[in-house]
């Protein structure tokens, strides 16, 4: 992660949950990237992490009570809310989030909340059920109504055993969040339209061809592109994902449904990201009943899929056109000969050949190549490659439509 200038006052809010243990990572990260960072622990957030934790990785005491009369005369609350040029809170609790929506003084975290004019970013981590509970959503709505940024959650396996949305974002993302701006970020008016995850091809009800691609990638880039001021359209392939905040998310199967959203949602945009592993091919036909199984050997009649972003590149009135290219071999070649042969305005490559890098994945690496230049992205977290491509993308967007980024 790049420095931060040390104008991030970070005020970081812990409530309760088991999510608390990923917050020291956050503090790490953001005291990495050259913030200060000032932790305030809920009552419950103390049953899950020790404040000495916090103190070690902050530098700083870590806040718990409104009454400590110490900690008052060093720096009272009201004080402490200014001093913030941000507050950040994760694990946001249902509890919390209950609390501020109600504009609670019950405790310090709350009570700095209402002192404080510093933006809001609340990043939620629960049950999946109290995620979803009505009251819940009710409140995260009037939250951002008034202007706070809910970052996540993330959808997967969660600490009680379920699988559902509830689960915090991972520090990573949410340190990219927190660092970049989203009011005046380099992407401010900017509209992204992005295709993430595989196409799935359908061969009867019940079998379909795929492939290993994971939406990691793509859902990082809508996630980041949005925190630096975009507005973002993402065409996702069937993929286990959480869509990021403030993101609009349309959902397809094959490759003919991803072309078809991807032209419908075309207009108007300022750049086009193929971050989807399209199937090339699909049966030729669907079969309408489980195919049974019979003979010894069965044959497939495929038959070629369009090519989306040569298509769209393809078009007049067409937007910055940024393609993928996930290799195993012979990796600049290859994705020089899509650049041209597809006619686009960038490309990215990555080798998946590569263990931990790509498809699956948390992490990447990418060459980004344009006509007349390349930049090398070193393996690092998804959000972090997708922070590093879109500024190189806004970059390229100001150069072509001579603006100044
Ligand atoms: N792509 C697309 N539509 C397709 C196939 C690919 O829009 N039908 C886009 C991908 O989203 C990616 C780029 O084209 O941005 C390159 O995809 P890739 O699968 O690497 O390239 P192919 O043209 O399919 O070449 P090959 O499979 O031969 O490597």
């Amino acid at each position: 992660m790049s420095s931060a200038p040390s104008s991030h006052r970070i005020l970081l809010g812990v409530s309760g949950g088991i999510a608390a243990y990923k917050s020291a990572e956050l503090v790490r990260l953001l005291i990495k990237a050259g913030a200060e960072v000032q932790v305030v622990m809920t009552e419950a957030a103390q049953h899950f992490v020790g404040a000495a934790t916090f103190q070690a990785l902050s530098g700083r005491a870590v806040r718990t009570h409104l009454w400590d009369p110490a900690a008052e005369a060093a720096m009272g609350h009201i004080e402490l809310a200014r001093w913030a040029s941000q507050v950040v809170i994760a694990p946001a609790s249902a509890d919390l989030l209950a609390r501020l929506a109600q504009g609670h003084a019950d405790d310090l975290l709350a009570t700095l909340c209402l002192a404080s004019a510093a933006p809001l970013s609340l990043a939620p981590a629960m049950n999946r059920q109290m995620w979803a509970h009505p009251a819940t959503q009710a409140n995260l709505d009037l939250l951002r109504q008034r202007g706070a940024r809910i970052l996540g959650p993330a959808a997967g396996e969660q600490a009680c055993g379920e699988v559902g949305e509830g689960r915090m974002l991972e520090p990573s993302a949410i340190a990219t969040a927190v660092l970049t701006p989203s009011v005046g970020g380099v992407l401010q008016g900017r509209r992204v339209l992005i295709s993430a995850g595989p196409t799935l091809e359908d061969i009867d009800p019940v079998r379909f061809v795929g492939n290993r691609s994971s939406g990691k990638m793509g859902f990082a880039i809508a996630q980041v592109a949005q925190a630096m001021g975009a507005e973002v359209t993402l065409i996702a392939g069937p993929v286990a994902l959480a869509t990021p905040s403030g993101v609009q998310r349309v959902d397809v199967r094959s490759a003919l449904q991803m072309r078809e959203a991807v032209l419908q949602h075309l207009d108007g945009q300022h750049v086009f990201i193929a971050a989807a592993a399209v199937a090339d091919y699909r049966p030729r036909e669907v079969a309408a009943q489980k195919i049974k199984k019979c003979a010894d050997t069965l044959e497939l009649q495929l038959v070629r899929n369009p090519d989306i972003v040569a298509e769209v590149a393809a078009r007049q009135d067409r937007p910055l056109v940024v393609g993928f290219a996930a290799e195993t071999n012979d990796v600049e070649s290859h994705a020089c000969d899509k650049l041209a042969r597809k006619k686009l305005d960038m490309i990215a490559a990555n080798d998946v050949s590569i263990a931990g890098q790509g498809f699956e994945s948390e992490r990447n690496a990418l060459n980004v190549y344009w006509h007349d230049g390349m930049l090398r992205i070193a393996p690092a977290r998804k959000s972090e490659v997708a922070r590093q491509l879109l500024t190189c993308i806004a970059e390229r967007l100001a150069h072509a439509t001579g603006t100044p980024s």
